[in-house]
């Protein structure tokens, strides 16, 4: 059997999970705690592969601090720097010499497939194919590059078009031969000045290479938006197995899958599951419902939260109302103001969202 590399996706500018992205990548905001990037490394682990490059921008220090040499993966970690978000394709064109012309998986870093990806690397390094796309169907398309479907084989592709052929989307994670090498070369850039992959696959149509697809069963996610990422935290939780690294302390109760990391304080609370609590945390006269993710160090005090993702370092104290289909950004403080005047007091960031009761 042929060596597949794969290629990572791991810059972009994450401008639709704005304020977060200002200060974080989009690839390593976490989901059930883990960063995002984190399933992907694991699901190209799992399926055979140890030889990774990932293309870094802006935010490639942090990358590089989260996932290292990839030695805790048991991978072999490269990082290739793209100096600016100028597309997928481009990403392609500049990992040319670190793939010396070998086949590779190209997955991009905030994408998350339930099942994994082992089924289809494996068919694919049977070398039936010179490049293979995976599809899901999607409830608006236009958001995605779009398959058109004839007999069973696509025979056209179009990037977020205003009249879907399909509700087949591109999922991303794709696999390609030297072929893809010629393909980035030909195309142009499209209207959002990027190099689109989906054009590069569109040129391997055209000229007759052998472009298969699959339909991937079970879910799929692409985190590019808030509501993204609480859906995947859902899904991710929804299959938690319950582990309780900290008990619970007095006047407590546990229900469902709930998982307690080390150091965590619960004290006259009620956690319902599934929902995953970080190390260090401390949950005080509080409810912590379902689907609820909350990260180490993170206080919750007298209040409620469901459904959200609170990351590290946090204080959520005396909210009236309960939280919930938030995603709250590291070491912020959401709080019940003591003395008159009563008023709102906020300090957000540029691109916050706050809905008030
Ligand atoms: C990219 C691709 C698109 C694909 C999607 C999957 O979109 O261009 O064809 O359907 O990833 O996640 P982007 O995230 O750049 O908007």
């Amino acid at each position: 059997m042929v060596q597949i590399k794969a290629l990572i996706l791991s810059g972009g500018k994450g401008t639709r999970l704005r304020p977060i992205t200002f200060t974080s990548a989009k690839q390593l905001v976490p989901v059930a705690n883990k960063p995002i990037l984190f399933y992907g490394l694991e699901a190209v682990r799992e399926a055979g592969i140890v030889d990774v490059g990932i293309v870094v921008g802006d935010t490639a220090d942090e990358v590089r601090k989260a996932v290292g040499s990839g030695e805790q993966f048991g991978l072999k970690v490269d990082y290739i720097p793209q100096e600016a978000p100028l597309g997928l394709a481009h990403a392609v064109k500049i990992a040319k010499d670190y793939m010396r012309d070998e086949p590779f998986v190209m997955y991009l870093g905030d994408n998350l497939l339930k099942n994994g990806i082992r089924s289809f690397v494996s068919e694919f390094a049977d070398g039936k194919c010179d490049a293979q796309i995976l599809l899901a169907r999607v409830p608006n398309p236009s958001e995605f590059g779009v398959a058109e479907i004839e007999e069973g084989r696509v025979v056209g592709l179009e990037e977020k078009p205003k009249k879907p052929k399909s509700d087949y989307a591109l999922v991303g994670v794709y696999m390609f031969t030297n072929s893809i090498f010629e393909a980035v070369e030909q195309i142009k850039p499209s209207w959002r000045n990027e190099l689109e992959i989906t054009d590069a696959i569109q040129y391997l149509i055209d000229k007759g290479f052998v472009v298969n697809s699959h339909i991937v069963e079970g879910w799929w996610k692409d985190t590019g938006k808030l509501e993204d990422i609480l859906d995947a935290n859902h899904m991710i939780l929804a299959e938690l197995t319950a582990r309780l690294d900290s008990e619970p302390g007095k006047g407590s109760e546990i229900h469902g899958n709930v998982q307690t990391g080390k150091k965590v304080n619960i004290e006259g609370s009620v956690l319902r599951g599934p929902c995953i609590i970080g190390d260090g945390a401390s949950i005080i006269d509080s409810y912590i419902g379902p689907f609820t993710s909350i990260g180490p160090n993170t206080q919750v005090i007298r209040s409620e939260v469901e459904n959200s993702i609170i990351l590290e370092e946090c204080t959520i104290k005396d909210i009236g109302s309960r939280i919930g289909n938030s995603l709250i950004g590291r070491n912020v403080t959401v709080a019940k103001t003591v003395r008159p005047p009563k008023s709102y007091e906020f300090m957000v960031g540029d691109n916050s969202n706050i809905i008030i009761l």
